[in-house]
């Protein structure tokens, strides 16, 4: 059975010196893949405040606004009313470095204050087993469902299924085709509009790729609808897909593909297929997320292209941010999954206290990442023609001009950022 012990373990070995209190937990992808099935993991939070406030606190001190601070009921939206609450989490994997050390623990956070019990299960990017987690978090009594959807059809029977039995689900960051979850998560598009804005910045004509993410994954089209929305209309162009109907259009599509779970083997692979098939002539790579861009950063690497060819990325994972600092990779797009977390745990306690999807409204301050429309549930049109309740925060575009940014708000140290050979005159985070 695959075994997802996390606050319990986590929160009580964190060390005074480990800012964000991320530590060896969060790297959570090798855990388990060999093991079958999952199991509920069960937490009660109240026991645990006083620890994690206490271990938040030796890691950040003041309230700075710093993620790493002992978060306030302000600053996470506590509203209060989560005594005796039960909320399950169904993740469809750990694999990228958001989940676990951000996503996760701003949920904890708010279920800390509230008092709510905490149930989470891994499906391991199974479909299969995250029917069978879904069943499991709903037999375990919970009273609200946040599910990250390994593949957001495939998992409509399981969300009408707890809908039916009056147990209100919440999409989290991937959309799942339905009125019957409430949609929470960041402007996707417009985080493709802000990588596809950087890197033609830098290259205004020549050879694309294109790196997508899972197709079974709402988010990869959405990213790929931003990019395409920008290029074509900064570079005057019908449209950048791979047959390049626009013969006047100075930028040509030489490679795209969807990448299997967002994998970074997987990306490198299809990257170095792409060099050669183009004999390494390629300007820019737009890369939909960090843990592929780092794949598709190796591929240039062995072709002696590295810092030269710009590359964009998503979610500000650390060795993300330092090859940003290194000149390896031009933007990575930060999302603030820590807001995102709590923003979840707030709307879950609000659900399974009965408020209806139309009436969710936000308390907390989620500073930068507040959703541009306000904190009042809005409604989403789906692709598939469908109309969601939604809560959408806002993406900040990470350059060597910024990374202060995400420095000064705690999710990265100096350190992480500025290791190796930086150009601190380019990088003024790194001075
Ligand atoms: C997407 C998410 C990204 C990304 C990816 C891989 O749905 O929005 O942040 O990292 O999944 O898990």
């Amino acid at each position: 059975m695959s075994q997802v012990t996390i606050a319990h373990r986590r929160r009580k070995s964190l060390p005074p010196g480990d800012p964000h209190g991320y530590g060896e937990a969060a790297d959570r992808s090798d855990r388990h893949p060999e093991e079958e099935g999952s199991s509920v993991t069960k937490r009660r939070m109240w026991v645990l405040l006083p620890i994690v406030a206490l271990g938040l606190a030796a890691c950040g001190g003041g309230d700075d606004g710093g993620d790493e601070g002992a978060a306030t009921p302000e600053e996470t939206g506590a509203a209060g009313g989560g005594e005796g609450l039960t909320v399950g989490v169904s993740w469809n994997n750990f694999n990228e470095e958001r989940w676990a050390k951000a996503d996760e623990r701003g949920m904890l956070d708010v279920f800390g204050e509230e008092g709510v019990e905490y149930i989470s299960t891994d499906a391991g990017s199974s479909v299969e087993q995250q029917a069978t987690d879904i069943e499991n978090l709903i037999s375990q009594g919970a009273d609200a469902l946040i599910v990250l959807a390994q593949d957001g059809t495939a998992v409509l029977p399981s969300v009408e299924a707890a809908a039916d039995q009056g147990i209100p689900v919440i999409a989290y960051d991937r959309l799942i085709e339905t009125d019957k979850a409430f949609y929470l998560t960041f402007d996707n598009v417009e985080v493709g509009r802000m990588q596809a804005r950087a890197i033609y910045d830098l290259v205004p004509e020549g050879n694309y790729v294109f790196i997508k993410g899972n197709s079974a994954d709402a988010n990869a089209d959405f990213l790929r609808s931003g990019q395409e929305e920008v290029l074509t209309e900064l570079a005057g162009c019908e449209a950048i897909t791979p047959d390049n109907p626009d013969p006047n259009c100075p930028i040509k599509n030489v490679g795209e593909s969807y990448t299997d779970n967002w994998a970074g083997e997987v990306a490198q692979q299809n990257m170095e297929q792409f060099l050669t098939q183009n004999n390494n002539d390629v300007d820019a790579v737009i890369s939909s997320n960090d843990g592929m861009a780092l794949g598709v950063i190796a591929a240039l690497e062995a072709q002696g292209l590295a810092g030269s060819v710009p590359v964009s990325g998503q979610d500000g994972d650390a060795a993300n941010l330092n090859n940003i600092a290194l000149g390896n990779q031009a933007v990575d797009v930060w999302k603030n999954a820590l807001e995102l977390g709590r923003v979840a745990a707030d709307i879950a306690v609000q659900l399974a206290g009965g408020t209806t999807f139309e009436e969710v409204s936000l308390t907390g301050d989620y500073g930068d990442s507040a959703p541009a429309a306000g904190p009042d549930a809005q409604p989403f049109e789906t692709p598939g023609g469908t109309t969601v309740w939604s809560i959408i925060l806002t993406p900040i575009p990470i350059t060597q001009d910024n990374l202060d940014v995400v420095i000064d708000a705690g999710w990265v140290t100096q350190d992480e950022v500025c290791q190796g050979d930086v150009d601190t005159a380019a990088v003024p985070a790194c001075a």
